[in-house]
């Protein structure tokens, strides 16, 4: 194929299957497997591990680092960066974030409603998104923030930065998000100290092995084309000791809770906390209504021609508790996880 060279690739989440004598299966996935010797398949451990993240073929093959056999075996399990990253929506949090620019609308997220829950702890400015606001502190919840640097991966619009920079004394915070319409919103709304936000792709981290104590992931990873390369890289850049808090929704048909569960704990993750919320997280979309409504029809203008897309956000609030969580078609996990070693 021509430019095929070019390409982009990332290297797998490799799984070392079986020993056969002196020979080892190595598989990336359901159809990508090769068999190589012992020597060989510790030098692909080692070269995946030396290179997280993006590289052309042609790239690979100039390395030296990587000889002629290591190579041979290593091309086939490679996975195609186009098919592993980016974002299945990026064109919806695009134009959310051009054409609706009120600093009040920061929370993209379903919500969290507990009856027995007061608001006595929120702030006056918070009241209009205590619901989703609340999710964001339902998944946090426990958790030592005070003095610790925090990732939140697929921020949207910033409001759990915004949070956890409020009601905390984090020693900084980082937002990071594939949208950079979304992320140009972030920076004018939210200018506070220890806190960037910085574009990226979940898949493909920018950041140092160990870089963070505290990793945040809320309802984003569904938008991930292979979430289990999400999870090797907030694996790689929590440091030991630290805590990855991850909730999202997981419909019929796509990836499930239980598989997401096995994937992380195959990779070194204990489980600290696991609770199915659809209930709340439903409760939340119907109580949350009357406060989105109003701040997204105020938003309607001609000049941004963005009426359809308010609708079309109302419409999915309105159905989603009733078409999708109560009948069992979705469910709401959220978990906070560990990483041990
Ligand atoms: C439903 S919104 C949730 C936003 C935020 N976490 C919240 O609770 O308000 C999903 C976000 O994930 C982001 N996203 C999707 N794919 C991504 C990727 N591959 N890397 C980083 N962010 C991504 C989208 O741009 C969007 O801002």
């Amino acid at each position: 194929v021509a430019g095929a060279d070019d390409r982009l690739f990332v290297f797998p989440i490799l799984r070392f299957k079986r020993k056969l004598g002196s020979i080892v299966e190595i598989a990336a996935g359901p159809e990508q497997r090769v068999l190589t010797t012992e020597r060989n398949a510790r030098r692909i451990q080692e070269l995946v591990k030396a290179f997280p993240g993006r590289f052309s073929l042609r790239e690979l093959r100039r390395s030296r680092r990587v000889d002629a056999a290591t190579r041979a075996q290593l091309e086939p399990l490679l996975i195609d960066a186009r098919q592993a990253t980016g974002s299945m929506l990026a064109d919806l949090y695009e134009q959310i974030g051009q054409k609706l620019p009120d600093a009040r609308f920061v929370f993209q997220n379903h919500g969290y409603a507990d009856p027995e829950e007061d608001f006595s702890w929120l702030k006056p400015e918070d009241a209009h998104h205590r619901y989703p606001l609340n999710l964001a502190r339902h998944l946090l919840s426990g958790v030592t923030l005070d003095g610790r640097s925090v990732l939140d991966i697929g921020c949207g619009r910033g409001g759990t930065c915004s949070y956890v920079s409020r009601y905390f004394r984090p020693r900084m915070v980082c937002g990071m998000d594939f949208s950079a319409n979304g992320l140009a919103f972030c920076r004018r709304v939210h200018r506070r100290p220890r806190l960037a936000f910085l574009r990226g792709d979940a898949a493909v981290l920018p950041f140092a092995g160990g870089a963070f104590d505290v990793v945040v992931n809320l309802e984003s990873s569904h938008c991930y084309p292979a979430r289990r390369l999400f999870f090797a890289e907030v694996h790689r850049v929590l440091k030991t000791g630290g805590v990855f808090c991850y909730a999202d929704v997981f419909s019929q048909g796509g990836p499930d809770a239980p598989g997401a569960r096995e994937q992380l704990t195959a990779l070194g993750f204990t489980v600290r906390r696991e609770q199915d919320i659809t209930s709340p997280v439903a409760r939340a979309l119907e109580l949350g209504y009357v406060d989105l409504e109003r701040i997204l029809r105020a938003m309607v203008s001609a000049d941004r021609g963005n009426r359809e897309l308010v609708e079309s956000m109302l419409d999915g609030v309105r159905r989603i508790p009733r078409e999708d969580y109560a009948t069992g078609r979705a469910v709401y996990h959220s978990w906070q996880l560990v990483k041990q070693r």
